[in-house]
């Protein structure tokens, strides 16, 4: 999303100060994997459209999104796919030379393009390739491994800037910005071990928030249901295996442990194809990571006795497989030492994303589109401050379908932008950087790390973080009881004292990354706040959110947004009207 915005910034003439955790080819974007959703060509021939595109999207997500703007962003998906493709971006192609497609969970259309399984990278290389043009007709700068801190906010309260840190040189510095977007991803760190990158702890979003940006719907989480087991981090066996054929199964007798190549067909239990018929192995991933825990906790029929089930390609040709899913099959042989293409890989449900993240506007027409000239199109309630991409809330819903997101991010960076420079346009003419808020807002900063710097109490921030992962993993995710939830919010209040007790950080002044782990692992407490306290208000079932105690959508009650604010007592929740002009909620059923 951040590319896309700063390419469609600087194609209107605006100059961009684009900052960066990591070098900006290596984004999270670039594990996205299985491809970018869209009405097609082919798709169109059996019925397709935009609209049923838009009504799979708001049926995946539960009926909590805002419709207009989904039904916006999948009318732009065939328009946003073209110009990836003229972009350079080496989508797979049919031999008659047509893009090619298959299908994700949640739909019955083969609405998926792709690039192999590396689709992410292959977007974010062909983006990166634009705003490296601009950056040397000058104007782009590109700021990478710069963390970003937390706003410049003049006194009116709008934000004027951002406060970065070089992480190389631990420089605190202000840049002014008529507006800002956090392009900043989603807060997988939050529970440990995901399929997430190291970077995406979420930080930048929990500053945001605890400067006064709303957080909507942070108690949905996404859990894909197949995942690499690993004891550093898990990496993602994405969805597209299934797309072109891969079956979920265990064996049909508990506890067998025969090599899997070796239980015949009929002592396999396909369970997804058994209670889905319709959709089988493509299912939602809500739907999908619940059937694997009922099998493998509730009924004990997991492999090794874990919640881990098989994900089996080996009835699929080598050639097919490498052509269209290459990447991913390499990785899972890097990481388990198994080659999935003789053997059913072993996988299982991990943390994945979040539909939730900042409260974003927008302005709808009467006919049910956006008005793109509006500069409150992912606006944030701070004027000024945009985000796009996985760190707002806009489009998912309780659930999102896979491989909707990078069509979210693309969508989210180019109309934020434009929403940017409307926003721009509107205000007086004014200073460039409020310099007093400016200097404030540094020396704040400088403050905090000083702070850290000569903490000397007890906790090590890593095992707290462990800590904090493994009671969020556990408990605020794919199954949520209430006592379970209040004690966690009774163990964050306790993990925030820890927190003020930290010790043992590296002092030094060069590429300090403990000073900057730490400073994030208080943001990402308050997020888990946040998460925590949504989850234990919403007393329903709806998408990702799961209560057995609750195990029902309940419209009257909960059709409505979260809305967390931040106080010094913790987050002030309130709850708004989701627009649901468009389409009808009805019960979702995929069976
Ligand atoms: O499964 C996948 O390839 C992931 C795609 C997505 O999260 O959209």
């Amino acid at each position: 999303a951040g590319l896309a915005a700063a390419m469609k910034l600087a194609e209107q003439g605006v100059d961009v100060d684009l900052m960066s955790l990591t070098p900006v080819k290596r984004s999270h974007s670039v594990c996205a994997q299985g491809g970018i959703n869209s009405v097609n060509d082919q798709t169109r021939q059996a019925g397709d459209s935009e609209w049923l595109h838009f009504d799979d999207t708001v049926y995946g997500g539960d009926f909590l999104q805002h419709q207009p703007p989904v039904k916006e962003m999948c009318s732009w998906g065939p328009r946003i796919i073209d110009l990836m493709d003229r972009l350079g971006v080496p989508f797979n192609r049919t031999a008659e030379g047509f893009r090619d497609q298959r299908r994700f969970g949640g739909t019955l259309f083969k609405r998926t393009a792709f690039a192999g399984a590396t689709t992410g990278q292959q977007l974010l290389y062909a983006l990166d390739e634009q705003v490296r043009r601009h950056e040397a007709e000058g104007k782009v700068r590109k700021h990478e491994h710069w963390e970003y801190l937390g706003m410049v906010k003049d006194s009116a309260g709008a934000c004027r800037g951002i406060v970065a840190v070089d992480m190389r040189s631990m420089q605190v510095r202000a840049f002014p910005g008529d507006a800002v977007m956090l392009a900043t991803g989603g807060p997988g760190l939050l529970f440990g071990r995901t399929t997430n990158s190291m970077i995406n702890t979420g930080s930048a979003a929990a500053s945001a928030y605890l400067e006064g940006a709303r957080y909507a719907n942070g108690e949905m989480i996404q859990v894909h249901p197949t995942a690499i087991p690993g004891e550093d981090k898990l990496r993602l066996m994405s969805e597209s295996a299934r797309g072109e054929g891969g079956r979920i199964w265990v064996p049909r007798a508990k506890g067998d442990a025969r090599e899997p190549r070796r239980i015949p067909e009929p002592e396999r239990w396909y369970f997804l194809e058994e209670k889905y018929p319709r959709y089988g192995n493509l299912v939602p991933r809500d739907v999908a990571s619940r059937e694997i825990y009922e099998v493998c906790v509730v009924q004990g029929m997991g492999l090794e006795g874990k919640t881990m089930v098989y994900l089996d390609l080996t009835h699929i040709d080598r050639a097919t497989l490498n052509r269209k899913l290459g990447g991913i099959l390499e990785i899972y042989e890097k990481f388990t030492g198994v080659d999935p293409r003789e053997e059913p890989m072993k996988i299982f449900p991990a943390v994945h994303y979040s539909m939730g993240g900042l409260w974003i506007d927008y302005e709808s027409t009467s006919n049910g589109f956006i008005n793109e000239a509006s500069p409150r199109n992912h606006q944030t309630n701070i004027s000024g401050l945009f985000a796009s991409g996985e760190v707002d809330f806009q489009y998912h819903g309780a659930n999102r379908l896979g491989a909707n997101s990078l069509l979210s991010c693309l969508y989210g960076g180019k109309i934020g932008a434009k929403a940017m420079v409307a926003y721009a346009c509107g205000q007086a003419r004014r200073d460039p950087l409020p310099s007093p808020e400016a200097r404030a807002a540094v020396r704040r900063w400088e403050e905090q790390f000083r702070r850290l710097a000569s903490s000397a109490g007890p906790e090590n921030p890593h095992a707290l973080h462990k800590e904090l992962g493994e009671m969020m993993n556990e408990h605020v995710t794919l199954v949520r009881f209430n006592p379970a939830l209040r004690a966690v919010e009774e163990r964050l209040a306790e993990m925030t004292e820890r927190y003020g007790r930290l010790g043992n950080l590296d002092g030094s002044s060069w590429a300090n990354a403990s000073l900057l782990f730490a400073n994030q692992l208080g943001n990402m407490l308050e997020l888990g706040k946040v998460v925590t306290r949504g989850a234990l208000l919403r007393d329903e079932s709806r998408g990702a959110h799961f209560k057995p105690d609750f195990p029902r959508r309940n419209d009257e009650a909960w059709l409505k947004t979260t809305l967390a604010e931040h106080s010094a007592e913790g987050p002030v929740m309130s709850f708004a009207d989701v627009d649901v002009s468009l389409v009808k909620p009805i019960a979702r059923k995929y069976d």
